[in-house]
């Protein structure tokens, strides 16, 4: 590891430091409006959302770095207390990140960057209309920390009202392939979060069993992953050694379409992510019979058939 104490570093090193290591960050696209009535509007990265109940949503416009002066943004939230945040996405990243050049104050940035000015219902600063998911918010405080160049302006923010294009739901819940967000990384890197998207499912609660109590075989073995055994981590109970009996009895008399034995079987089931012929082909496999085991458990596991993965990973414990 290296070491740092932000005191020994420059500001534009620390700055790079909590880019790269603080990131994916959300972008907020911050809209306001100046007392003689100019709009303006920038992405901001050091943002997040912080509590639903006022729903209470944060970022910070801070003092250049070059000269320490403040951003346009900040005076505006300072003089009118109003913003509309919205988040971006992979279609509007170009148009975002041109509304982040340094116009001069009375330029208009929605002009600037192409992007769509609409009316607010209840704030003076305009939406985007290319953004799917818009938020009129008041001011309720500006915490500053610091008076040097990239010191923070932390803007805290009540959300009034949510704008939300009505086909990103699925089943109740934002898809996150249909938003399509985008993020801020260090450099110019930014992540396009569909591209990425994975599922982790969710703790079960006080019942799951956790880490410690996987059985230390399970724990030890070189094929699963630390994510592997956090997943076993998270159920409910541990199958007995009846269940695991009957499940190899089940799979043994199982007629399986097409089923072949033997190891180019296996491997080609393993391509087809098939894990249960896979365990049925390792079944006639004599050498390396726990480790053949143990990749049909984790193709299992990354298809999230826990019972399966449970009761196949129990039954190596007596195979050296
Ligand atoms: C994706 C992205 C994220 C940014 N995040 C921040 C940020 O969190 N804080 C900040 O002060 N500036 C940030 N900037 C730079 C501001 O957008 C830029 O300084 C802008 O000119 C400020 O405009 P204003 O003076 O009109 O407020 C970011 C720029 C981009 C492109």
């Amino acid at each position: 590891m290296l070491h740092y104490e932000p005191i020994n570093l420059s500001v534009p090193e620390v700055h790079r430091l909590l880019l790269g290591g603080v990131a994916p960050r959300p972008i907020a696209l911050a809209s306001t409006i100046s007392k003689d009535g100019i709009n303006n509007l920038s992405p901001f990265s050091f943002f997040n959302a912080f509590g639903a109940n006022p729903p209470i949503v944060a970022f910070s416009p801070s003092r250049r770095g070059r000269d320490a002066s403040l951003k346009d943004t900040y005076n505006n939230l300072i003089e009118t207390k109003e913003c509309v945040i919205q988040l971006v996405t992979y279609s509007m990243v170009e148009q975002v990140s041109l509304a982040s050049a340094e116009f001069p104050s009375e330029e208009d940035e929605f002009v600037k960057s192409g992007l769509t000015p609409i009316d607010s219902d209840l704030v003076k600063p305009k939406r985007v209309k290319e953004s799917p998911f818009q938020m009129e918010c008041k001011v309720l405080e500006i915490k500053s920390f610091g008076e040097g160049g990239a010191s923070a302006n932390l803007a805290i923010c009540e959300v009034l009202k949510f704008h939300v294009a009505e086909d990103l739901f699925t089943n109740g819940i934002i898809d996150p392939i249909k938003i399509d967000l985008v993020a801020r990384m260090s450099g110019d890197f930014y992540s396009r979060a569909k591209e990425g998207v994975f599922v982790v499912k969710k703790p079960i609660g006080k019942k799951c069993i956790g880490y410690d109590e996987v059985p230390e075989h399970i724990r030890n073995s070189e094929i699963y992953s630390a994510n592997d055994l956090g997943k076993f981590g998270n159920s409910e109970s541990i199958p007995d050694e009846t269940e695991v009996k009957l499940f190899y009895q089940k799979l043994l008399q199982e007629k399986m379409e097409g089923f072949e034995e033997g190891y180019e079987a296996f491997l080609r089931y393993q391509r087809l992510n098939d894990y249960r012929k896979m365990l049925k082909a390792v079944l006639n496999i004599t050498g390396n019979r726990k480790r053949n085991i143990e990749i049909a458990v984790k193709c299992a596991l990354q298809n999230n058939d826990m019972d399966f993965a449970w009761k196949a990973a129990l039954s190596v414990k007596h195979i050296k």
